[in-house]
């Protein structure tokens, strides 16, 4: 599985040119990306290049590789790359199993390119059917947001890790959400979460991924959203 995520980040990794904004996604894809790119500043394959992060653990390792960061503030980003844990045939998206979602997507929202690695595994005909969708609550609101989640028609569970309630980098909570036999309405689902209050972001990424790249046993497929990529 490294060698494919490994593959899907030297790919991905074609896209940046010299001087570059470029968005620096969240996950274990991201850190080969990572480390590709710490690479090719030192040995000079790229120059001028900056970055925003979308986590802190993007940022510690990109510090650890001598990657240039800034902070996201007002920049529009040239391109973003990216894991994601689910990908469809319209190239929409399931992210958020590593906790980063809403900063992933405030960050992709900001950049022209979209560009998201993926193995064969997370390519899915109908999203939420290999797992749960995340979805980023204020912790005051956690429990009256899993109630409307309900009325939905999924699953709520609040996440945790190590024994205890899991919180984002910003703070947050995340109720993961099953939704059985998937998600019948992605694009319903997207307006009805983003106007539940208490809600913050979910990791329904619609019409966003300008390209994915597809790593599997047969080699590397890029797979375009019309226009969207080089
Ligand atoms: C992080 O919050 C997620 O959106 C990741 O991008 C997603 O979970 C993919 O991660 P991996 O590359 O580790 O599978």
């Amino acid at each position: 599985m490294d060698a494919l995520k490994r593959a899907a980040a030297e790919r991905a990794a074609e896209w940046i040119e010299d001087g570059m904004l470029l968005g620096l996604g969240t996950g274990s894809t991201v850190r080969f990306l990572l480390e590709i790119l710490g690479s090719g500043l030192k040995d000079g394959r790229w120059a001028n290049l900056r970055a925003v992060s979308t986590s802190d653990d993007t940022t510690r390792r990109a510090t650890e590789l001598d990657i240039p960061l800034v902070r996201l503030g007002r920049h529009r980003l040239d391109l973003t790359i990216d894991g994601a844990d689910e990908v469809d045939e319209d190239l929409d998206l399931i992210k958020g199993l590593g906790g980063a979602l809403l900063r992933e997507k405030v960050v992709a929202s900001r950049s022209d390119r979209l560009v998201i690695m993926v193995d064969a595994t997370k390519r899915v005909e109908r999203l939420g059917t290999k797992g749960p969708l995340p979805v980023e609550v204020d912790p005051y609101s956690a429990e009256a947001c899993a109630e409307r989640i309900i009325e939905i028609g999924a699953e709520p569970r609040l996440r945790e890790k190590d024994g205890s309630v899991f919180v984002t980098d910003g703070g947050h909570h995340v109720l993961d959400c099953h939704f059985e036999g998937g998600i019948p309405d992605p694009i319903g689902l997207d307006v009805t979460l983003s106007g539940t209050p208490g809600v913050l972001e979910h990791g329904l990424f619609i019409g966003m991924a300008s390209a994915v790249v597809v790593a599997g046993g047969g080699g590397v497929r890029v797979l375009e959203q019309e226009g969207g990529a080089p």
